[in-house]
């Protein structure tokens, strides 16, 4: 809960407050280009996340699925769109069984020889190469946003996993779209509202889902030290971080 002048604030209150806080530290700060489609080599990509804003940016998004999932040790999950496979090795230190695949057959090499723990094939999401329920969970960090049909794909998706399925989206309603969409690295994605997921991408999966998680996180994108000071202080669930993350349930 926020407080002002001692005084408790309402949800809305707070919601408001927390926004026009977002948009003034937006206002205030610069960002260098992120990184998100594959114009660079997959080594490339791999290590915008060894830098100090790629590594806040990464570990944020990892904890935050994490605990939307809350898998088990042993667990089998697939990494759908898994690139150099830097979310991939994160699940897999953390003691989950995971498989990674990839329509980029260059960005597959990458992330076996880098990661060789990993099982990683080159697959489109719209057809994946798995039985049903092959999976406890699957995610798709960044990947579907580069995709026409996110719909096909989660039902893809769903069909192979057991237990959860988890996207990781980049949230129209949010300063970084203002500032960034269709530009440097950010070209060719799709920018993606909560409300979309909702009404327009869960719709005729079977079976229906028995729990949907939304929450967000990177409301300062830029990763200076008062942003992760502030970012601590928000709650997942307001709906104006760059990152949108959705579990589903079975
Ligand atoms: C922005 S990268 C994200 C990579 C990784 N998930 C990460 O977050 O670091 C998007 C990835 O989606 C992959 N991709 C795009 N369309 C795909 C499709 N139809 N099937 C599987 N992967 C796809 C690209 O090759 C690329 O590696």
């Amino acid at each position: 809960m926020l407080y002002s002048n001692c005084q408790a604030l309402t949800a809305d209150e707070a919601e408001t407050a927390a926004e026009a806080l977002v948009q003034a530290y937006s206002a205030l700060d610069g960002t260098d280009e992120p990184i998100m489609n594959q114009v660079l080599a997959p080594a490339d990509y791999d290590a915008w996340y060894d830098t100090p804003r790629g590594k806040w940016i990464g570990d944020r998004e990892f904890r935050l699925m994490w605990k939307m999932i809350g898998p088990s040790e042993g667990e089998t999950l697939l990494d759908v769109g898994c690139g150099s496979g830097y979310f991939s090795r994160r699940f897999s230190n953390r003691g989950l069984r995971v498989t990674g695949v990839d329509i980029d057959e260059e960005t597959v090499a990458y992330a076996r020889k880098r990661n060789p723990n990993l099982r990683c094939f080159a697959g489109s999401a719209l057809s994946l190469p798995f039985r049903d329920e092959a999976f406890d969970d699957v995610v798709a960090v960044t990947s579907l946003c580069f995709i026409d049909c996110p719909k096909c794909a989660l039902a893809e998706m769903w069909r192979v996993s057991r237990k959860t399925v988890t996207l990781g989206l980049l949230n129209r309603h949010s300063p970084l779209f203002r500032e960034k969409s269709g530009r440097g690295g950010y070209a060719g994605a799709r920018w993606d509202t909560a409300d979309e997921v909702r009404r327009r991408w869960l719709h005729g999966l079977v079976p229906e889902p028995a729990g949907v998680d939304i929450r967000f996180a990177i409301f300062f994108p830029q990763g200076g030290r008062l942003a992760r000071r502030v970012e601590d202080l928000l709650p997942t669930r307001l709906p104006r971080g760059s990152f949108l993350a959705v579990t589903l349930r079975k």
